[in-house]
């Protein structure tokens, strides 16, 4: 049995956070970098994550603005406002929170976004450079950059040898940290909710990334002895007092008995979180610093 390293995301975030603050200074007075987030509706968990980067923006000496659009915006009034902030030299990033309503297609507004300023990495033309190993191009959605660079952590640059299974496929995940992996030359597989006896799949794994969004699913005998875990996962449930209408955070792995078999793993909160949020940071000033030539 392993005791596993606690890879600190709070603390790596913050040391990311420094290094932005002081690149946001080098680059003053000439360019303050500008962060747009949009929110369209009122899911309370978005609200939440749309508040934390708009203050974390704020607290990097960025130019910082919020835009809380109804429930019911008609997608031609969101696709409107991206247009105005393409155009708007302020602003070098712009983030729109998924999920969206349903009258507007998600796609159509994340390919109106100017790929320059696609801080999430979601654009086609960042998604293809991804894909395509022109890595240093793109713009690389924010919650694999941060999962690599605590996987990095703890075993290098370089995977080679290491079987990586990703559990989730989403878009905003899955798929491109499979990609970021295999980048790094680990032998990647993608696992989802079809996928056969998943727990065998996954105990298979040298690198574990869970990002499947259901509390503690991956249990601690999925875990191959000396794994690294990611947990992506961050799950809202009940608290053991139940009845008194307190909540926790969990996320996707049983954090306890994965820690138990793991040489080293992440926790929530306190692990991809606040990782999330440094590396939309990173990517807002190297928008900037691309805007500024
Ligand atoms: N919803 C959940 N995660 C994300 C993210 O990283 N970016 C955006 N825009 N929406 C999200």
């Amino acid at each position: 049995m392993t005791t596993a390293t606690r890879i600190d995301g709070k603390a790596m975030a913050a040391g990311i956070i420094e290094t932005v603050k002081a690149a946001t200074a080098a680059l003053a007075p000439h360019t303050v970098p500008g962060l747009a987030v949009v929110i369209v509706g009122e899911d309370p968990a978005s609200q939440v994550y749309v508040g934390s980067k708009a203050r974390m923006a704020e607290d990097c000496g960025f130019h910082s603005v919020k835009h809380v659009l109804p429930a019911e915006t008609a997608e031609a009034d969101l696709l409107a406002l991206i247009a105005d902030l393409n155009a708007d030299a302020a602003i070098h990033g712009i983030l729109v929170q998924l999920p969206l309503p349903p009258q507007i297609d998600a796609n159509r507004v994340i390919q109106t976004i100017d790929a320059d300023k696609d801080v999430d990495g979601f654009h086609l033309l960042n998604v293809g450079r991804l894909g395509t190993g022109a890595i240093d191009a793109a713009f690389v959605p924010c919650t694999p950059a941060g999962s690599m660079l605590m996987l990095r952590k703890i075993l290098g640059d370089d995977l080679s040898g290491k079987t990586a299974v990703v559990v989730g496929r989403s878009n905003i995940v899955g798929k491109p940290m499979a990609q970021l992996l295999l980048a790094a030359n680990a032998t990647v597989t993608i696992a989802h909710s079809r996928t056969k006896d998943l727990a065998a799949v996954c105990r298979g794994a040298d690198i574990l990334v869970a990002a499947v969004g259901r509390p503690e699913m991956i249990r601690g005998d999925w875990v191959k002895e000396g794994a690294v875990v990611i947990d992506v996962g961050i799950n809202r449930v009940d608290a053991p007092e139940r009845g008194t209408g307190k909540t926790r955070l969990v996320g996707d792995v049983a954090y306890e008995e994965a820690a138990a078999r793991a040489a080293a793993i992440t926790p929530v909160p306190g692990g991809v979180g606040p990782m999330t949020i440094a590396m939309l940071m990173a990517n807002t000033v190297t928008a900037a610093y691309r805007a500024a030539g």
